[in-house]
């Protein structure tokens, strides 16, 4: 199926497929009634207008519901800049259209149990049993909402299971910079790699196709560093991890931000500490040039980056055979 929103150019004719995210009338200042509808699919998503509201439409719109998959013909335009849909025509998908939710929404390259079971084969090649064990009851208690949720509410990994491809991804990169560095203590920095953003399973509200929705209350009031410390405080009180142990993981959350503007009052005060900030810079940054490189021109520069001061990065051309 191909369904790449991000391609169409204004002055194109559409005939396809896409996710409602959203479907509300509203009335123009002329006092017409118009639909207004936000349409996604797996690569991102436009605006779609019904202008003419006529009885063929009107009870598809009327009864549209979110996360609705609907064929819709219509002629791509643009307005203040951005890119809309002028929607002429629109139905409801059908049994015989054969489509899964999944093919509309963005998701990390693996399924979260996949991922969730390498993360698992990680904690287990822990060998201090306090880290081991830490991981391995929050990881768990936490496995269902790990399994789908986001990394951010918008920027890098915001898609469907998005925070268990940062942590694994973080993962692989802690394991072969242990290889470099023999003396770090592989345990630790793992187990700060695997409970670091825990709390964005506290910060974000997602649903099950991993959009995330809002901040939770305590996300926005407290924000996940200091709800991951209150985590990993219970936990480590009720596994009676030893004071130092306790404290220095506690650390790693506190200061993985390394800066006070972003959120971490304290920068990192030991080697692990340090490397977990930038591990978990790297996959962000790297996340976030693959995804604008994906949808540019080889030889051409992408679109700007809002999260890289607005660069546009440059593709190369293809390589001649
Ligand atoms: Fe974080
Ligand atoms: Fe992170």
């Amino acid at each position: 199926m191909k369904t790449y929103l991000e391609q169409y150019k204004p002055g194109e004719n559409v005939e396809e497929f896409f996710l409602v995210k959203s479907a509300v009338i509203r009335t123009a200042n002329s006092g017409n009634r118009y639909g207004d509808l936000v349409l996604a699919d797996k690569t991102g998503e436009m605006a779609g207008k019904i202008w003419d509201l006529n009885q063929e439409v009107l009870p598809v719109i009327s009864a549209l519901a979110e996360r609705e998959i609907v064929k819709v013909r219509g002629t791509v335009t643009e307005w203040n800049g951005t890119r809309q849909l002028k929607i002429l025509r629109i139905r409801l998908r059908r049994e015989e259209d054969c489509l899964e939710l999944s093919d509309f929404i963005k998701a990390a390259p693996f399924s979260g149990e996949e991922m969730y079971q390498r993360v698992m084969g990680f904690v287990e090649s822990i060998k201090d049993t306090d880290y081991m064990m830490i991981a391995m009851s929050l990881l768990t208690e936490y496995k269902e909402k790990l399994l789908y949720f986001p990394a951010a509410m918008r920027h890098h990994h915001a898609e469907l299971g998005g925070l268990l491809y940062h942590i694994l991804r973080m993962l692989e990169n802690a394991q072969a910079m242990c290889g470099v560095y023999g003396f770090l203590n592989r345990d630790l920095l793992l187990c700060g790699v695997m409970l670091h953003d825990i709390a964005k399973l506290e910060e974000i509200d997602a649903d099950r196709f991993g959009m995330a929705q809002a901040y939770t209350f305590e996300g926005q009031m407290l924000g996940h560093i200091i709800q991951g410390i209150k985590i990993v405080d219970r936990a480590a009180a009720e596994l009676k991890l030893p004071e130092e142990k306790r404290i220095m993981l506690e650390h790693m959350l506190l200061s993985h931000h390394y800066e006070p503007e972003y959120g971490s009052p304290k920068k990192p005060l030991f080697p692990e500490a340090e490397i977990l900030h930038y591990l978990d810079l790297i996959d962000a940054r790297v996340y976030d040039m693959e995804l604008a490189l994906k949808n540019t021109e080889p030889g051409s520069f992408s679109e700007k980056v809002f999260t890289m001061d607005n660069r546009r990065l440059y593709k190369a051309k293809e390589k001649e055979e």
